[in-house]
């Protein structure tokens, strides 16, 4: 029986029902982190925010002789006092950070599962980004080895393999083909922490596809290490499935109020714009002065972030959030530009057709997956005689009537030449577009013009109708090549 079960889908996100032997979570899903040293929100609390499982790092237990003989003694879920299903990390990247106390793959795993964890994460080596390639080759082969090892350690708990080859994109891809073949019940991509804190978010596009393409898509992806909530919309669209979050603790401590576009210095805050219980009923100074109050708001807004997510692959509306979400910073919309040059990939696992219309707001919707399918689908007009294709709006009855056409297409940004049986149908009809178009509308619908008169070249005469809306561009000339082209003044209505 498959432990991941998809119930909704849009772009690569998907919602999923997940099986533990703690019970079923659904995903997309944070797992708060329960630091034992430091709990300022107990584990059974965390429900109240809409957590559904939680994370803790076995190796911090473990090097702790006191903590370790208790959960040793009650099990992890009696230990944090919580009985939602646990993932435990091996802290990999404690002991890559800190080298205190030296733990072995199989010492650390054997701790997991005899605690009782509900996923176990053996001791990958999270290689740092732009190392030079033999070193992140080595540490992968060692990674891997260790993956091998933990399948044959861990029998009766879910596994997960991690997924490393740092900023080496070719490294990603082997990875994760290695412990796809290995086979676990959830996947990680590790290793992006230092890209996540340093704005590398169109690196972190390309580290979540290499690996993603290579992963089955029958159990849940974990992003490790990104826990803030202005992340979720793009890395969901991804297809990851599983965050953590520590943030809303790290933050808070640092004195940062987060929001689903940012983070601000909480000195900075003269209101607060959000109507978490905690910014409901308490004024600015309160939340300036409370570190406790800080983390309950930064994790309230967390979650409320991955249930408008979960909301958007339901609409079938996930793209239009990330277009929105994205513009708060511009490394984010950098990173939403470059997962356009994935579309190719991202329309495979889209759905084809939507409840949601198709909205266009800006350049970046003109490389939408919809787009780039529309254009695949261009093939299925086999056209012959004399076809008209019309890019405008008052004179086209008129060029119509006058012509006497086997087919007359119409065009619409940024798809491009439709005939008017399809003037209904999704995406065309279900598309909104604004009244002024850009210029990355236009490119997009004028190669799909062309590629339209290539696919029938030699098989049918186009005419191509414009209006002045159009004069200028650049592939009108192209055009000109392959089409008798006509520019309707205004004034022929
Ligand atoms: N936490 C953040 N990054 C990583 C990683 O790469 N591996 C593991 N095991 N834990 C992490
Ligand atoms: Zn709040």
């Amino acid at each position: 029986m498959t432990e991941f079960e998809i119930v909704h889908k849009d772009l690569m996100g998907r919602i999923g029902k997940f099986r533990t032997p703690h019970g079923n979570v659904e995903t997309p899903t944070i797992m708060p982190v329960m630091n034992p040293n430091l709990m300022s929100i107990g584990a059974e609390e965390m429900k109240r925010y809409g957590a559904e499982m939680l994370i803790t790092n076995a190796y911090i237990i473990y090097r702790k002789v006191n903590l370790r003989e208790e959960a040793v003694k009650k099990g992890i879920h009696s230990f944090l006092e919580c009985e939602m299903p646990i993932m435990t990390d091996s802290g990999s990247y404690q002991l890559y950070e800190y080298k205190d106390v030296e733990v072995s793959n199989k010492e650390i795993l054997e701790f997991q599962q005899r605690i009782g964890s509900d996923v176990c994460v053996p001791l990958d080596i999270p290689t740092a980004p732009y190392v030079k390639r033999e070193r992140a080759k080595d540490d992968l082969e060692e990674t891997v080895s260790r993956m091998r090892e933990a399948r044959s350690i861990i029998q009766n708990k879910m596994l997960a393999g991690v997924v490393q080859g740092s900023t080496f994109l070719e490294l990603r891809e082997e990875s994760a083909k290695r412990v796809a073949e290995i086979g676990f019940d959830v996947y990680a991509i590790g290793g992006v922490v230092p890209l996540l804190e340093s704005y590398k978010f169109d690196e972190l596009v390309d580290i979540i596809m290499a690996s993603k393409k290579n992963l089955p898509l029958n159990a849940p992806v974990h992003l490790f290490g990104a826990g803030h909530p202005m992340l979720f919309p793009l890395a969901v669209a991804l297809g990851c499935d599983l965050f953590d979050s520590a943030a809303y603790a790290i933050y808070a401590k640092g004195k940062r109020y987060i929001t689903s576009d940012g983070t601000r210095k909480v000195e900075d805050l003269r209101y607060l714009p959000c109507s978490c219980p905690v910014c409901s009923s308490h004024s600015v100074e309160e939340v300036k002065e409370s570190e406790d109050l800080l983390a309950s708001h930064n994790l309230c807004v967390t979650f409320e972030e991955m249930r408008v997510v979960k909301q958007s692959i339901v609409e079938g509306s996930l793209w239009e959030l990330c277009e929105r979400r994205c513009r708060a910073y511009p490394a984010l919309l950098n990173a939403l530009n470059h997962a356009t040059k994935y579309a190719g990939v991202i329309e495979k696992y889209d759905a084809s057709t939507k409840k949601h219309p198709f909205f266009y707001l800006g350049e970046t919707s003109a490389h939408r997956p919809e787009v780039l399918r529309y254009s695949y689908r261009l093939n299925r007009f086999k056209l012959s005689g004399n076809v008209l294709i019309t890019a405008t709006v008052g004179s086209k009855g008129k060029e119509v009537e006058s012509g006497n056409y086997d087919y007359v297409f119409f065009v619409k940004p940024p798809f491009g030449p439709y005939p008017a049986e399809l003037s209904e149908s999704y995406p065309v009809g279900q598309s909104e577009i604004p009244a002024e178009i850009d210029n990355g509308a236009k490119t997009a619908a004028l190669q799909n013009v062309l590629k339209l008169l290539e696919l029938n070249n030699g098989k049918a005469k186009f005419v191509f109708a414009y209006d002045d809306s159009w004069e200028g561009h650049p592939l009108i000339a192209e055009i000109g090549k392959h089409a008798v082209v006509r520019l309707m003044k205004g004034g022929d209505d």
